[in-house]
């Protein structure tokens, strides 16, 4: 399955399970976990989501590129419309969700990791939103999340550079609550979820749903302004070449246009 559950006591562990592609994330894999929060948001006994990368290198390198590189921009939009669904369901579902970040956490990889309510990093994580590299620009919430999360100073860096932060400075800036020797980081994961497993479940989820209001301030409005802004990037020639650039392996050449 393109995404495994395994439940741990109140604990569902939701794997993404491409590590050949390093979890890059496919339609069928958006579609699979979907499925899976259904069955999670209907089962009183699972009372916490961990979300984790399968393999040793990965939570998951993104928006899978090689579905993106011939998109129109019709198209492009659609997919990004598909990972908002996505991180917009979880930022809202109603039990808590935690990310349990094994490796690179990259482009839609970071984007889903920032929708989730806490990120817990192993020491190997990588935390980056890379586009710019593919000649385009975050489109899964990245914008809005990675500033909201951490600072609008931070997030411009990251976003303009492209560049990836290791763990430690991602703990550094908040977009991480805690970092873990890479063997121990789904235990101590579980351990969280099994502590928050312990209180008043609507308690715990009301909680979920006003301290996401503080943070609110038009969110939605300004992700269809990035939805708009990711669609217009498949319009220019940068983003054939950045994503040619990956697949050959190469450094792209920008044209600006
Ligand atoms: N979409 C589709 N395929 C991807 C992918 C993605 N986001 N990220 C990695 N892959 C594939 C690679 O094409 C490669 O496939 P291949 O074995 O058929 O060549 C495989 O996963 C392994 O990746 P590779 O690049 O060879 O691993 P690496 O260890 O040299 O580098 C990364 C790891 C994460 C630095 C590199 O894979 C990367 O930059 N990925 C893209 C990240 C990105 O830009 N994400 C944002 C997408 S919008």
């Amino acid at each position: 399955m393109p995404v495994e559950l395994e439940r741990r006591g109140p604990v569902a562990i939701a794997t993404l399970n491409r590590p050949e592609v390093l979890n890059a994330l496919s339609l069928e894999m958006l579609d699979e976990l979907d499925t899976l929060l259904d069955t999670i948001e209907r089962d009183p006994t699972l009372r916490v989501v961990v979300i984790t990368g399968a393999g040793e290198k990965a939570f998951s390198a993104g928006a899978d590129i090689r579905h993106m590189r011939e998109a129109s921009a019709l198209e492009a939009r659609a997919y990004a419309q598909r990972g908002h669904q996505t991180t917009s369901r979880i930022e809202s579902f109603p039990k808590p969700v935690l990310a349990a970040v094994n490796g690179y956490a990259l482009g839609g990889g970071c984007e889903l990791a920032l929708a989730c309510d806490i990120r817990l990093a192993s020491e190997t994580a990588r935390f980056g939103l890379p586009e710019v590299n593919l000649g385009i620009l975050p489109g899964w919430g990245g914008t809005q999340r990675l500033a909201r999360t951490t600072s609008s100073g931070f997030a411009k860096e990251l976003i303009f550079t492209g560049r990836m932060c290791p763990a430690d400075e991602a703990l550094r800036h908040g977009l991480v609550n805690h970092v873990h020797a890479h063997a121990e980081l789904l235990d101590r994961a579980v351990a969280l979820g099994e502590e928050i497993a312990t209180k008043p479940a609507w308690s715990i989820s009301a909680a979920k749903e006003v301290v996401n209001l503080a943070l609110d301030g038009d969110l939605r409005g300004h992700l269809a302004r990035e939805l708009d802004a990711f669609a217009l990037a498949f319009t220019t020639d940068d983003q054939r070449e950045g994503m040619a650039a990956f697949f050959e392996k190469r450094p792209p050449k920008f044209a600006g246009h």
